[in-house]
């Protein structure tokens, strides 16, 4: 099999293609800014608002990995005609949120989980929370708050979240696609414990040694935040609507799944810590 993974430079699809890789299947890592070939791994031009790349991206596929698409309330629409313009792929693996398939019916995120869902492929869905690289790699969700003011900023109140590692996620994506049996089913990858963005930032501050604390804010404030990172409206709506989940405990949840696919443990928010953000770590 080949499979062909969506964002695969990001911080979930660059650990699905090192999952894969490790158990030996090759990949087509697709993205907007490709890299070199190397083993096992054939780096794909792939851009979802340029039809032209779709189907050489592709190539000789026969599984894919998605992530369908962030903040685009027509992704499902875009999503099923890249389904249908992909005949010799079989088998889809989405990688969705905690919380999507309990969203109203109209829904971005849950009209995207429908539209895999009736592509006429075998399908999977995994739910991950969210994610612990978000601290240290994704720029505008924490980490440039986090190195330049040791904040936190995240308006999350008290509320718990059952935050995942990228690499639980893509070790259970590596085995719902090369593995038999997860067929229509779907699968919420979380953590093995539930923190609140305060005792996050405790765990990172005692990692660290660094005065970091968590910055309440208010969704005025989440606004003008944003509005500073120069993204699309639109991801900076998708990114209020997150936190109003988060207060709304949508990510709160703890399950089994991960455990119950790999038979491991999953990793914890401690571990995650004490590998990125020992005082050497981060500036
Ligand atoms: N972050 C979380 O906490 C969290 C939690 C649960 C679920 N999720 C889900 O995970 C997804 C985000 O995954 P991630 O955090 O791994 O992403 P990410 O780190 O933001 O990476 C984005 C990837 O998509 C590629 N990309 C960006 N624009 C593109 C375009 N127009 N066409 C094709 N590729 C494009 C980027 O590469 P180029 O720039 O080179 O194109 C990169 O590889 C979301 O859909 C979200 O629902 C996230």
């Amino acid at each position: 099999m080949t499979v062909w993974i969506e964002g695969a430079t990001g911080k979930a699809g660059r650990r699905v293609v090192e999952a894969l890789t490790k158990a030996g299947v090759p990949v087509r890592a697709a993205s907007r800014h490709p890299g070199e070939a190397n083993g096992l791994v054939t780096p794909v031009k792939f851009d979802w608002y340029d039809e032209s790349t779709w189907t050489t991206a592709l190539g000789d596929a026969d599984a894919v990995f998605l992530k369908g698409l962030d903040s685009n309330d027509k992704a499902a629409t875009i999503i099923t005609r890249f389904l249908e313009a992909a005949p010799s792929v079989t088998r889809v693996v989405l990688m969705s949120a905690v919380g999507v398939d309990k969203a109203p019916e109209d829904a971005p995120r849950r009209a995207v989980e429908r539209a895999v869902q009736e592509a006429g492929k075998t399908w999977t869905i995994l739910r991950p929370s969210w994610f612990l690289q978000n601290f240290d790699e994704d720029e505008w969700v924490f980490a440039r708050a986090l190195r330049e003011r040791n904040e936190l900023y995240a308006g999350t109140g008290k509320s718990k979240v059952g935050f995942t590692d990228t690499r639980d996620l893509a070790e259970a994506a590596a085995k719902v696609l090369t593995e038999k049996g997860h067929e229509g089913r779907g699968y919420t990858i979380t953590g093995p414990e539930q923190l609140t963005f305060t005792e996050m930032a405790e765990l990172l501050a005692e990692t660290s040694g660094r005065p970091i604390h968590h910055v309440d804010a208010t969704p005025e404030e989440h606004r003008a935040h944003f509005a500073k990172s120069g993204r699309p409206e639109a991801w900076v709506n998708h990114m209020l609507h997150l936190f109003k989940q988060v207060r709304a405990g949508v990510f709160s949840p703890i399950t089994e799944d991960f455990e119950h696919l790999t038979g491991k443990r999953p990793r914890t928010p401690k571990a995650y810590a004490e590998e990125n953000w020992q005082p050497t770590t981060q500036s």
